[in-house]
């Protein structure tokens, strides 16, 4: 998201409409603001370390000497001293540690290796060989990882680009012509979205750099070619003139988190894709109005200059004679998690539909479990929008996993009851509570969507929102990423803040009206089963100024103080050791300033500040080496000319951050 986005009404490129107008509330018990009346759910200490780095890695997050698999769960203490606040137009961290700026937008990491130019004058095809720009999730998948090590010395860096910066992207900003925009800048911020991965490596010195010429560097684009995967593949309502059978389409735009899948691939998440898209029609259908596509996009690139289908599909009205020959299905085949697999430079990206539509923030993995099947939890950050689950039908073993685990299976939406507990609800038309619901809904209105049925499963996915709103989830504040602990298997989200939430709105999981600094909720599946349909939910931390109290059954589990104050919480993600890294994403305003990225012991809820960003940005996307010792933290939009004075332009880059005496990061 962006920066300013505590204020509602900032003219913001990244803006997201309110528009869910259901009113699934059904909990409306008023806890006073910061109070949470739970009892304190115990982790299970002493369990195994999770296989988080996919194909059955064990131990790579041990604090011994050798990084062999170890039995012992490493501390998850905090053990540096918390940095400031900071207004500072630099990185802050903890004495003892040290940072350096790498891959800003811009840097060439294919091709023929074009110089980024600090006059903004590379082109399109310059663009779609360098670095994108506003660097969100990230994660590092270590070189030999197919091979079942865990090197922390070379690996591919995978990052999405989540939206663009027009005035620092080209030399004058966006120009128009005659009221259209020259086609070249379009294709250079179509190729500055996306990802990117890079093939990296530390030198004997402990210096990262890029592995130049390696056949793993490479650009996925918004214009790049994908494959449609799953029930909503080959569905009527995806057919465009690029795709009449309903099974491509190209790009993927407005990639936020991600997540590494157990099997060594990574799904970038779409999420606030609706502003891409243009409609002039009198009336749009719902699978656009539930999501806020507008009569103009943000970028305008449906005004490219040029008649290519690669510009003319961002404008969805109604123009051909029939769905196969203009683009009226084009925003159909966005809001989807796309699975890229890095170690295949020529695979093609695949958007996996049975995941759910929606505004997908990321997607967290739970531990893969051989002959078990595969769960993953996804949020869909906008007011009042949901948290789901998707359950694989089929089971994961490791030697035969693959994305073709992502394509059937059972999505659940999360509903979180006054009591603590929490239900997960099917979406599954063969699910007969749930078609019992869509019956009774039939000919009725769902806020503001007349609902006429589902024709299928694929149209159910397709509308998500629309299915979780008759399903009756629980509307929460904005859910951002998630975490699932190594160490106790509880889920852990992040609620960034809802400033439009009313009085009567509250209910017992989104506590606070007018939530304007947001908390971070959790729960444990029963019997800490993933699959399970059921769960316990506490509140984790409520965000916000100095003496914000999170109570548990009236004792003050946490008072923040100068050393954790913080406010929208956004990225969030467990280390391989099971320290929990919060990152920020709030206005610049007193008491928090220049947003940050804070460490928190799960088990003590011990929160401490350990990275401040420069001015303007916010801190998101956070992942390290299997070691612990490298840690790559991405700054998105920064303001002025971070991080190199001598350029008049801010770039996006990723922060490495290492423990001068080589340790291991929060320790
Ligand atoms: Fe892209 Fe919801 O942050
Ligand atoms: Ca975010
Ligand atoms: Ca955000």
């Amino acid at each position: 998201m962006a920066k300013h986005d505590l204020d509602p009404n900032y003219l913001d490129p990244n803006y997201e409409p309110v528009v869910n107008h259901t009113e699934n509330t059904p909990f409306h018990q008023v806890l006073s603001a910061r109070m949470q009346r739970r009892t304190l759910m115990k982790g299970s200490v002493g369990a195994a370390l999770a296989s988080v780095m996919g194909l059955g890695l064990a131990g790579c997050g041990s604090d011994s000497n050798d990084g062999t698999t170890s039995s012992n769960v490493s501390s998850t203490d905090i053990g540096f001293k918390a940095v400031p606040t900071s207004t500072a137009n630099e990185v802050v961290v903890p004495e003892g540690y040290s940072t350096e700026a790498f891959l800003p937008w811009g840097t060439p990491i294919t091709g023929s290796y074009p110089a980024y130019k600090p006059d903004g004058t590379n082109t399109g095809a310059e663009q779609e060989q360098q670095m994108g720009m506003h660097h969100d999730g990230v994660h590092f998948f270590p070189i030999d990882l197919k091979a079942g090590g865990n090197s922390s010395s070379e690996g591919l860096l995978v990052m999405n680009h989540e939206y663009i910066n027009q005035g620092a992207l080209h030399a004058n900003g966006a120009t128009y012509v005659n009221d259209m925009r020259p086609a070249d800048e379009v294709r250079k911020e179509i190729a500055a979205h996306g990802v990117s991965v890079v093939h990296i490596k530390r030198d004997t010195n402990g210096k990262w750099d890029i592995v130049f010429g390696s056949p793993f560097n490479r650009r996925i684009t918004g214009n790049t070619e994908m494959d449609i995967r799953g029930p909503v593949r080959g569905y009527s309502k995806l057919i465009t003139k690029y795709s009449p059978d309903a099974t491509e389409t190209r790009g993927t735009l407005n990639n936020c988190a991600m997540g590494p899948t157990p099997w060594g691939t990574y799904l970038a998440a779409e999420e606030n894709w609706h502003g891409y898209f243009a409609n002039g029609d009198a009336t749009q259908p719902r699978e656009q109005t539930r999501h806020g596509v507008g009569s103009s996009s943000r970028y305008d690139w449906e005004l490219a200059d040029s008649a290519a289908d690669q510009y003319v599909r961002f404008n969805v009205s109604t123009i051909g004679a029939t769905a196969a020959d203009d683009y009226r299905n084009e925003a159909n085949t966005y809001g989807y998690m796309v699975e890229i697999d890095p170690f295949t430079p020529e695979s093609k990206p695949q958007k996996r539909t049975a995941l759910g539509r929606f505004g997908h923030e990321g997607v967290i993995f739970a531990p893969a479990k051989e002959g078990e099947p595969v769960v993953c939890y996804s949020g869909d950050d906008s007011r009042f929008e949901y948290i789901y689950k998707f359950v694989s039908s089929k089971p994961y073993y490791a030697a035969t996993a693959g994305g073709y685990l992502l394509d059937e299976g059972t999505l659940y939406v999360a509903r979180f009851n006054d009591d603590g507990s929490g239900d997960w609800l099917s979406l599954d038309l063969d699910d007969a509570d749930f078609a019992a619901k869509v019956a009774a809904a039939e000919g009725t209105q769902v806020g503001d969507v007349q609902f006429d049925g589902f024709e299928n499963q694929a149209d159910v996915l397709l509308n998500t929102r629309l299915a979780a709103d008759i399903a009756g989830a629980t509307p929460m504040d904005r859910p951002e990423w998630g975490a699932v602990d190594p160490n106790s298997g509880q889920v852990y989200f992040t609620l960034t803040n809802n400033s439009r939430r009313t009085e009567e709105q509250v209910n017992a999981a989104n506590p606070n009206a007018n939530n304007r600094t947001g908390h971070i909720i959790r729960w444990s599946e029963e019997g800490n089963d993933h699959t399970a349909t059921s769960f316990d939910w506490d509140i984790f931390v409520f965000a916000g100024e100095q003496g914000t109290e999170t109570v548990v059954d009236d004792e003050v589990i946490v008072s923040l103080t100068d050393d954790n104050i913080f406010n929208s919480p956004d990225g969030l993600w467990f280390d391989y050791n099971g320290r929990l890294w919060i990152q920020t994403d709030g206005s610049d305003a007193a008491p928090y300033q220049n947003n940050m990225m804070l460490a928190a012991n799960p088990e003590t809820r011990e929160i401490k500040r350990f990275f401040v960003g420069p001015q303007g940005c916010e801190v998101t996307g956070v992942v390290t080496t299997p070691d612990v010792k490298t840690m790559f933290v991405n700054i998105q939009h920064p303001d002025g000319n971070w991080p190199d004075s001598n350029d008049p332009r801010p770039r996006d880059a990723t922060v490495i951050v290492t423990k001068d005496d080589g340790g291991v990061i929060g320790a």
